[in-house]
């Protein structure tokens, strides 16, 4: 397969550094008493390196929990299946961590999922975000941006391959 790195796992690294750093801002602005109520969310399976490096950059006290969810169905965007087993985000603020943003649709399914559980808040945090018309969620916190490619690598999954690659990357002819 003829492949090309789009993003080095030094770039990755350094740019989570940075993420995370803003992340500890913004929970240091939240309200004194309300600053040891906030819950980390992954959204399995492509999260795993990400909220695996992400978190431990993170200073702030956090819970940690995860949502299987899955919308493409060998690289076609298909319908969402949801699989919960959190716990009571009630009084929480939670913010979901997802490799990427593609059309939104997961994002905004399941932010609307989890406000039915009244949590002070949700953010929704992505290492990846694509740029495409009409998207259903634009996330609050992001890594990189790029256009409407399909990329692996860094737990993002080819044919359910690869997410073991300490890289991203992208197919080429
Ligand atoms: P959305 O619901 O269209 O935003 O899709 C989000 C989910 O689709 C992500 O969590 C990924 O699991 C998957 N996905 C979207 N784009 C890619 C890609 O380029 N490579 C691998 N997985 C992708
Ligand atoms: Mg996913």
């Amino acid at each position: 397969m003829n492949e090309k790195i789009l993003f080095t796992d030094k770039e990755i690294s350094d740019n989570l550094d940075v993420l995370a750093t803003k992340i500890d801002i913004y929970i240091s602005n939240l309200p004194e008493k309300e600053q040891n109520k906030v819950m980390f969310i992954g959204l399995l399976t492509g999260c795993i390196h990400f909220v695996s490096d992400l978190t431990r950059k993170i200073k702030s006290d956090h819970k940690l929990g995860f949502i299987k969810a899955s919308s493409y169905i060998n690289n076609k965007r298909g319908d969402l299946t949801i699989d919960m087993n959190i716990g009571s985000i009630k009084d929480h603020h939670i913010i979901i961590l997802d490799d990427i943003c593609d059309s939104g649709i997961t994002l905004n399914t399941i932010v609307n999922k989890l406000s039915a559980g009244s949590p002070l808040s949700i953010k929704t945090c992505v290492l990846v975000n694509k740029i495409i018309p009409n998207k259903q969620h634009v996330p609050d916190f992001k890594v990189f941006d790029i256009e409407d490619v399909f990329i692996y690598g860094y737990g993002l999954d080819y044919y359910d391959y690869k997410r073991n690659l300490k890289d991203i990357r992208i197919k080429t002819n």
